[in-house]
C-alpha cells in the first residue's frame, strides 16, 4: 500500500514541477522527492504508533472492567492512631484521613473535626463538635455482639462482620449467615444512625468494638459522611487506633 500511494506520489511531484519550471536541477528535484518519501514513512510511523497506543491503553481497561466485580472490590485498608494530647490528632477527618486540626502560624486551628478522641468527653469519641457540624455515633457492640445477635458464620478471626457492614441508601447491612453466600441482612441500629437529631454524639471508647457513625456538614448542603470503625488498640488517656471504612 505504501509502495503505492509512494510513486503516485512522486509522478505527482514530477509533473508538477515540469509544469511550473523546466529549470529545476534534477538534483534538486530528487531531494524534495527523497524528502516527501521520508515524510510519507514518518507519517506511516506515527500513525502505527497512534493505533497501537490507542489499544494498548484502550483495550487492557475494558478487559479489565468485563472482569472485575462489580459489586465487590478490593477494599483499601485505613487505619489511624488518635492521641489525646496531641494538639491536632486527638481529632479526625474521615475526608481525607488527617488530623482534625492544623497549626498555622503557630496556632492551633480545627481543620475537619469529623471524630474527636477523649478531649470533649474523657474516654469518650465524640462526633458533631466541629464548627458547622453535626453527628450521631453509635455503638454496635463487639465483633461476638454483633455474631449473637445477627447469627451469621464467622471465620477465624472474627472479620467478617465488620467487613460486612455497609450501607443502602438510608440502611446498614450486615452478613446473613455465610460469606461465601453473600447474602446480607438489615442492622436493627439503622433508624438511630439516620434519625434527623443527633441524639447519640458521644459514646465510650471500648477495646474491640464496632461503631457507625454519621457526620453532617451543615456549612455544606448534603454533605454527609457515613463511616464504620473498629476500634484495634486503645490506652485510656492516652490513644486510640481504628480501622475504619467509609460507607458510600
Ligand atoms: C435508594 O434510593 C434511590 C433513590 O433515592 C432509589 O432509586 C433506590 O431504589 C433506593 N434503593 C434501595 C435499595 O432502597
Ligand atoms: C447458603 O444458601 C443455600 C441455599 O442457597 C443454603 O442451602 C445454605 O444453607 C446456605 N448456607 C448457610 C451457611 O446458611
Ligand atoms: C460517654 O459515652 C457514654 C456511653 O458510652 C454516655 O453514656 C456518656 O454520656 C458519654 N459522656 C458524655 C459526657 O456525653
Ligand atoms: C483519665 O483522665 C481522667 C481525667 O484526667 C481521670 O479521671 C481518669 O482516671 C483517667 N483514666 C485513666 C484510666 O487513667
Amino acid at each position: 500500500m505504501t509502495l503505492i500511494t509512494n510513486t503516485k506520489q512522486e509522478k505527482i511531484v514530477n509533473y508538477g514541477s515540469l509544469q511550473h519550471s523546466m529549470q529545476v536541477e534534477k538534483s534538486r528535484d530528487r531531494r524534495t522527492m527523497k524528502c516527501l518519501v521520508v515524510l510519507q514513512i514518518c507519517a506511516a510511523v506515527v500513525t502505527m504508533l497512534l493505533i497501537s497506543t490507542f489499544y494498548l491503553t484502550m483495550y487492557p481497561s475494558n478487559k479489565g472492567k468485563k472482569h472485575t466485580p462489580s459489586t465487590n472490590p478490593i477494599q483499601k485498608d485505613n487505619i489511624a492512631t488518635l492521641y489525646a494530647i496531641h494538639p491536632t490528632r486527638h481529632s479526625f477527618c474521615f475526608r481525607d484521613g488527617k488530623n482534625g486540626g492544623i497549626i498555622i502560624n503557630w496556632a492551633v486551628y480545627n481543620r475537619c473535626n469529623d471524630l474527636d478522641f477523649n478531649n470533649y468527653y474523657a474516654g469518650n469519641f465524640t462526633v458533631g463538635v466541629g464548627g458547622g457540624r453535626a453527628g450521631t455515633i453509635i455503638d454496635l457492640g463487639s465483633r461476638d455482639d454483633l455474631q449473637k445477635k445477627y447469627q451469621y458464620q464467622e471465620t477465624v478471626g472474627h472479620g467478617q462482620g465488620y467487613a460486612s457492614i455497609h450501607r443502602t441508601n438510608k440502611t446498614l447491612l450486615i452478613l446473613k449467615d455465610s460469606y461465601q453466600n453473600h447474602t446480607f441482612q438489615a442492622m436493627g441500629e439503622s433508624a438511630a444512625l439516620f434519625r434527623d437529631t443527633s441524639s447519640s454524639f458521644s459514646v465510650r471508647v471500648i477495646l474491640g468494638h464496632v461503631y457507625a457513625l454519621r457526620i453532617i456538614d451543615t456549612y455544606k448542603h448534603k454533605s454527609e459522611r457515613v463511616v464504620k470503625m473498629l476500634v484495634l488498640a486503645y490506652q485510656p488517656n492516652e490513644s486510640v487506633t481504628i480501622q475504619w471504612k467509609i460507607l458510600k
